[in-house]
């Protein structure tokens, strides 16, 4: 019998903007809700289901938008709360459900909850945020370091204690070990979700909680040079603590107090065995999708490390996996803190990026501009702005956080003035406008594999088996659904390869390369780097 999703998020795909990059309308170089509202048509029209925004709350922008001041409020720079409403009253009329970015972790220094914090020992609030004593010494009480470089602790003169930052110190950590900042942090989600609004995507998730006894990180022995610094410790005490799961479940009961339930994505950089716990076990009670940033973190796109990859993961998914019980798969090939995946792979692997991002068992979320081909962008540093860059000059990521490629007119169509980032040189071609004419394009090409996927419960639901006879370099796995069954072949290499088929009639219909249509039988000729979707319906 064939599956129906018992949720939209399970057959549906997730489109990610970066508000700041996608659409500017009033003119001031920074994209804003009303510039979103007038590309949701173009949204819909590539066929996703869902679009995630980045934050858009009230923020001092220390780490755009990722600092929140308020989180029942929009930034001006943004709109007003009428422009989200009518965001949200047009992306639902056009069937987009609308996920924002939850940032539990951290507030803005500038959040009212953190001034008051800070403002005496005595404060009711001081206790929401994470304050301890010097050590004798004077010196911060443990050796944690920040993500964006240097100590997590600040001092605070006026009070004389140190508060913990595990980002900017302009991002005070909330203490999540205090009820009252639970249930205001409860009350934020229902906010949302009373207004409209289908799942959040919730900021490093695995962070939450720190160790009751903030006992010094061990050094990372693995770490060497040229390495992510952040990694230089091993973060056992200040990330993935115990306690987490329990504000996980807490978090999925707000979603349930909801007839539809509401989905919650977790971003979580974490091994596979750790990824998978925060589905919340047996039980599937944490969240619905703990993010796999496999592809995104993926090293070696080969068939053979594309496949390990993926058949680990399929395999440490708790419960039967099916659409209808189990863990829900999910797949990313980039976002807002990564290399884009056409910088990544280079321009013969991007386009069976994308269709294994799409052919895939699980959610696929697409980044805005991947399915256009836009690749990183050298910031000159004069004009960086990313706090993260600012420190570790090689882990910046205004790259690949530049204004969205429309048309090729001034500014690529995004603004009328300069954008807050420059603007790739390619965008004369790589941009909406040139590829929306042209069917062998890249935006073509999402659009075909996004079509077929809505349309065909076995690539949306079915299962999924890899091909054991598969020839050296070819990744191929068909999807299943009752009748109907789609076989994914993906040569990764640059050989031209004979690749015998499953017995069955069998049609092409969707290629990664122009020129190839119709039956195929026995066996297929696969071209270098091509990938091709067939069907037997
Ligand atoms: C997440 C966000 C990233 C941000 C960080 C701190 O990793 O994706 O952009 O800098 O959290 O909030």
């Amino acid at each position: 019998m064939e599956q129906t999703a018992k949720n939209w998020w399970q057959s549906g795909v997730v489109y990610q903007i970066y508000p700041r990059s996608f659409a500017d309308s009033n003119g001031d170089g920074v994209g804003d809700l009303p510039g979103i509202t007038e590309k949701l048509g173009y949204v819909a029209s590539l066929g996703v289901d869902a679009v995630w925004l980045s934050p858009v709350f009230p923020s001092p922008m220390s780490d755009f938008g990722y600092d929140v001041a308020d989180y029942t409020d929009i930034h001006p720079m943004f709109g007003t709360m009428a422009d989200f409403d009518t965001l949200v009253e047009k992306a639902h009329s056009l069937g987009l459900k609308i996920l924002l970015d939850y940032v539990p972790n951290h507030t803005s220094d500038e959040h009212e909850w953190f001034v008051e914090s800070r403002s005496s020992r005595e404060n009711p609030k001081r206790d929401w945020y994470i304050w301890r004593d010097a050590k004798p010494d004077g010196s911060p009480p443990n050796n944690w370091e920040s993500y964006f470089g240097g100590p997590a602790w600040e001092w605070d003169e006026a009070t004389a204690q140190y508060y913990l930052h595990l980002f900017d110190r302009k991002q005070p950590d909330l203490n999540w070990r205090n009820p009252a900042v639970r249930e205001a942090m409860y009350d934020a989600m229902r906010f949302w979700f009373d207004r409209g609004v289908d799942g959040l995507r919730i900021d490093v998730l695995w962070l939450l909680v720190k160790d009751e006894h903030f006992r010094d990180n061990p050094v990372n022995e693995e770490w060497k040079d040229g390495d992510f610094l952040p990694s230089r410790q091993s973060r056992v005490y200040s990330e993935d603590r115990p306690e987490t799961m329990e504000i996980v479940r807490e978090m999925r009961s707000v979603a349930e107090e909801y007839e539809e339930s509401r989905v919650l994505v977790g971003e979580i950089y974490l091994p596979l065995d750790r990824l998978v716990a925060y589905y919340g076990g047996e039980n599937l009670d944490g969240v619905q999708l703990p993010f796999n940033f496999g592809l995104v973190l993926l090293e070696n796109w080969d068939a053979t490390s594309v496949r390990k990859l993926v058949d680990e993961y399929e395999a440490a998914l708790p419960g039967d996996g099916g659409a209808d019980g189990g863990a829900w798969p999910n797949w990313v090939l980039g976002n807002h803190d990564m290399p884009r995946i056409a910088s990544r792979v280079g321009e013969e692997k991007e386009r069976l990026a994308g269709m294994l991002l799409l052919t895939l068992r699980g959610t696929p979320t697409c980044y805005y501009g991947d399915e256009i081909g836009m690749k990183n962008v050298e910031i000159p540093p004069e004009l960086a702005h990313d706090p993260q860059g600012k420190v570790h000059t090689s882990y910046g990521r205004d790259p690949f956080r530049t204004p969205m490629q429309w048309n090729a007119g001034k500014n690529a169509g995004f603004s009328d003035s300069e954008p807050w980032l420059p603007v790739a040189d390619d965008f004369g071609e790589v941009n909406v406008e040139a590829q929306s004419g042209d069917p062998d394009s890249m935006l073509a090409l999402y659009k075909k594999l996004l079509g077929l996927r809505r349309e065909s419960s076995a690539l949306g639901l079915g299962t999924y088996s890899p091909l054991d006879d598969a020839p050296d370099g070819c990744f191929a796995y068909i999807r299943e659904d009752g009748e109907e069954k789609f076989l994914a072949f993906l040569n990764f290499s640059e050989a031209e390869i004979e690749a015998p088929l499953p017995d069955g009639d069998w049609v092409v219909e969707v290629s990664t390369r122009p020129g190839r249509e119709g039956k195929v039988g026995g066996s297929i000729e696969m071209r270098s780097y091509e990938g091709v979707v067939i069907g037997a319906r």
